[in-house]
C-alpha cells in the first residue's frame, strides 16, 4: 500500500484522514504540483517550487515551504520509486479546514498539506511514432488559469470529452484560439517557426513549456509566442502538447483531420530528443540535479 505524506506525517493512504471541512474539498479553495522524477531525481524542482510559491502567494495561504523537497524525496524512497524511471510526486495544499464561510475564515487555520508520490510511463517508442490525436473543446476555465488551484472541473470534462470521442488529448479554443491542451501546454509549428501561446492568465505556464522554448531557442529554432487562431492549424505542419508526464507528444489529427503530413515531424523530434537529454544531463550528473 502507498505511503503518502499528510500535515507532517508519513502513512498508508487508507488511514491519511481529510476533514469535511476542508476547504480544498468545499471550495477548491487550495493549489497544486506535480514534479517528475526520473531514477529517483526530482527534475525541474525549483521551478516547480516557484511557481507554487506564486500560487500560495496569489491565494494568500500562508505556508512555510522550507521542507517540501524532502518531503518529496522522502515519498519517493517510502514508495520504492528511487529506481523508477519515471515517477512522479503530487503535492495539494489547502487553506485548511474552517466551518463553511466563503470569505476566508476569520481565525487562520492551519493549511492542509498533501502529498503521495507514484510511478507513471512513457507511450513506447512505437506508440510515440504513430502521433496522438485532439479533439476540440470550448475552454471553460475562470480568467486565472495561470494559478494552478485543484479547481479543475473545466479539464476534467475536456478530458473526457476526448476518452468519449475515443482520442488521446483535448486541445482547448477560447475565443477561437487554441490555448492549451487540458492538462498540457500546446505547440505548433507554422513554416520554420514554433509558435505557442503567451505565458498569459489564460494558460498555464508550464514547467515542460518552458524548457522546451529554451531547448528552441539554443537550437536556433524560431519562437514565437502569440496566440494560434484555430483555424490556422490547417496551415500548421506540427503540433505538440508538452507537460509533465507527457513529455513532448506530437499531435498528428485534430478533430479528425490530419495535421500536417499526418506524421510526426522533425520539429517535433529534435524537441522531444533535446528534452530527454536534457532530462538526461540533469538527472545523472553527480551532484543535485542541475536543471
Ligand atoms: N498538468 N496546462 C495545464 C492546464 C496543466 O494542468 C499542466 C500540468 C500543464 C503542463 O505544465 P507542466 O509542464 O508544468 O507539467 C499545462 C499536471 C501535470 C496535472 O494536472 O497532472
Amino acid at each position: 500500500m502507498g505511503i503518502v505524506y499528510l500535515n507532517g506525517e508519513y502513512l498508508p493512504v487508507a488511514d491519511a484522514k481529510i476533514s469535511v471541512d476542508d476547504r480544498g474539498f468545499l471550495f477548491s479553495d487550495g493549489i497544486y504540483e506535480v514534479t517528475p522524477s526520473y531514477r529517483g531525481r526530482l527534475f525541474g524542482w525549483e521551478r516547480h517550487l516557484q511557481r507554487l510559491l506564486k500560487g500560495l502567494c496569489e491565494l494568500r495561504i500562508d505556508q512555510d515551504v522550507a521542507g517540501l523537497e524532502e518531503i518529496h524525496r522522502r515519498l519517493l524512497t517510502e514508495n520504492d520509486l528511487t529506481d523508477a524511471e519515471t515517477a512522479l510526486v503530487y503535492l495539494q495544499i489547502t487553506r485548511g479546514a474552517a466551518p463553511r464561510t466563503h470569505a476566508f475564515p476569520r481565525e487562520p487555520v492551519p493549511p492542509t498539506v498533501y502529498a503521495f508520490a507514484k510511478a507513471w510511463r512513457r507511450p513506447s517508442p512505437e506508440r510515440w511514432e504513430r502521433g496522438f490525436e485532439a479533439v476540440s473543446v470550448p475552454d471553460r476555465r475562470w480568467a486565472r488559469a495561470d494559478i494552478k488551484t485543484v479547481s479543475l472541473l473545466p479539464n476534467v470534462l475536456a478530458q473526457q470529452a476526448s476518452v468519449d470521442a475515443g482520442v488521446d488529448d483535448a486541445l482547448l479554443v477560447r475565443d477561437g484560439m487554441a490555448v492549451e491542451g487540458a492538462h498540457q501546454n500546446f505547440f505548433a509549428v507554422f513554416g520554420d517557426t514554433l509558435v505557442t501561446h503567451p505565458a498569459s492568465n489564460v494558460i498555464l505556464h508550464g514547467i515542460t513549456r518552458g524548457y522546451v522554448l529554451e531547448i528552441a531557442r539554443e537550437l536556433g529554432i524560431p519562437v514565437e509566442e502569440r496566440a494560434i487562431v484555430v483555424e490556422s492549424l490547417a496551415h500548421a505542419t506540427e503540433a505538440f502538447f508538452t507537460g509533465t508526464t507527457t513529455e513532448v507528444r506530437p499531435t498528428t489529427r485534430i478533430d479528425g483531420e490530419p495535421l500536417g503530413s499526418g506524421e510526426v515531424g522533425p520539429v517535433t523530434r529534435r524537441l522531444a530528443e533535446a528534452f530527454r537529454a536534457r532530462i538526461e544531463a540533469a538527472v545523472t550528473d553527480a551532484g543535485v540535479a542541475a536543471d
